[in-house]
């Protein structure tokens, strides 16, 4: 078996994920590649799911009964781990939403409907990267057409670096919000967060970071980025789908409107006019996610416990190692940075003239689970003139055996093509 340096035990870790058991298609385990898309569930976080469902099931903030006082402790309980999890100043800046897209057009409304200093409108100037998420351009895209604002964007080297090199005519004294990833969903680039936030802060600009494909992989520290907003989703770090988070900064989170109304977010309401609850319930309209945030902090108890920085070293050596590996497939482009420094841990790739799809196809035949696609990030495939990649993402219970078998099956997809 191959053993890499700062490799996590997997034998162990794999026996958290009961779905890494799953056999497909004529008796192929599942060597799960999609990470990117989603990652598998450990133990720990169903059981969690689970326990509440079955002994404290109740609505949340509302009742004084013993059910509803345990599912209220339970889920701002998961507000305490999430916040102890990206170092927030305060419980009170971590706002539960539905996911990262649902976290974004969050930030992307309350510009819109902001008073000044923080109001979009025609006079400003929205700023992302041609990097993005779909996500994180059609809110800004919304905000732009509904406003009058101009949006602008970095572009992309040929490398799958951010094109920075003209950062003080994209960001300008115009420009009320920058937006941007923090980890490429498509290509796994690290962007510079300092340079960008540098030149934001010199014109007074806001910073939304998407540390969607981040959260999952590293340390994210919002004191040490030093963003404005962070957003993120609970599914792609071993929590459950339906609950996502965006962190903010509690003057402005003070300062700014809500977007959605509804119960739990108001203080008194009047047929004419209502008041609101303060931040983070000002931005919670309904009943919120209970389970799914109570296995979100499942989630973050479980990487806390193996430890964010061991996480980060051990996808740092299988994404070396794919790198190294891929490199031997005739025909294959790795689309992105083609070395493991500052990327994560998703590499894009195409493999001669064979369509994507049929990439995947073939390796699905054979249990190996990636995405082929546009991964929601079209303009990065315009950029290349490509359609489409086929994408293979890891994640802490990933081995040099499953990188062994994409190059394989990789192998087996250019012989059956001929
Ligand atoms: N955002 C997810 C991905 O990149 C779905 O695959």
């Amino acid at each position: 078996m191959t053993q890499l340096p700062g490799l996590l035990d997997t034998e162990a870790i794999r026996k958290d994920f009961p779905l890494l058991d799953r056999v497909v298609h004529d008796g192929k385990k599942i060597v799960y590649l999609d990470n990117a898309a989603t990652s598998q569930k450990p133990r720990q976080v169903l059981d969690a799911l689970n326990a509440y469902y079955e002994q404290s099931n109740a609505n949340v903030h509302r009742g004084v009964h013993v059910l509803a006082e345990e599912a209220t402790a339970l889920y701002e309980g998961a507000r305490d781990k999430v916040a102890a999890f990206i170092n927030a100043p305060s419980r009170d800046e971590v706002i539960f939403t539905k996911n990262a897209s649902e976290s974004l057009n969050l930030v992307a409304n309350m510009l819109g409907w902001a008073d000044e200093p923080y109001r979009v409108d025609a006079e400003t100037e929205i700023v992302i990267t041609e990097m993005e998420h779909h996500s994180n351009i059609v809110p800004w895209q919304l905000l732009s057409q509904r406003t009058g604002a101009k949006l602008k964007w970095f572009g992309i080297t040929d490398e799958g670096r951010l094109d920075l090199s003209d950062i003080d005519e994209v960001i300008t004294e115009k420009t009320k919000i920058v937006s941007f990833t923090l980890v490429s969903n498509i290509m796994g680039t690290v962007n510079p967060v300092e340079a960008i936030i540098r030149r934001a802060q010199e014109v007074g600009a806001l910073v939304c970071i998407d540390a969607s494909q981040a959260a999952p992989h590293m340390i994210l520290d919002v004191q040490a980025l030093q963003a404005d907003f962070v957003a993120f989703t609970g599914h792609k770090m071993v929590g459950p789908t339906g609950i996502g988070v965006l962190w903010g900064r509690q003057e402005l989170l003070e300062d700014l409107p809500p977007f959605l109304g509804g119960g739990e977010m108001i203080e008194t309401v009047s047929m004419s006019s209502s008041t609101y609850a303060p931040a983070p319930h000002k931005f919670e309209a309904g009943t919120p996610p209970i389970a799914q945030a109570v296995g979100l902090g499942a989630a973050v108890d479980y990487l806390t416990a193996i430890g964010m920085d061991k996480i980060a070293a051990h996808e740092h050596a299988i994404t070396e190692y794919a790198i190294k590996r891929l490199k031997e497939v005739e025909g294959l482009r790795i689309i992105g940075p083609t070395t493991a420094e500052d990327r994560g841990a998703t590499i894009s790739f195409t493999l001669g003239d064979i369509h994507p799809h049929d990439v995947g196809q073939v390796l699905d035949e054979l249990g190996i689970a990636v995405r082929v696609g546009h991964h929601c990030a079209r303009p990065v495939c315009l950029r290349y003139g490509i359609p489409a990649t086929t994408r293979a993402s890891f994640y802490l219970y990933s081995t040099p055996a499953e990188v062994d078998a994409l190059v394989e099956g990789l192998e087996h997809v250019r012989n059956f093509f001929g």
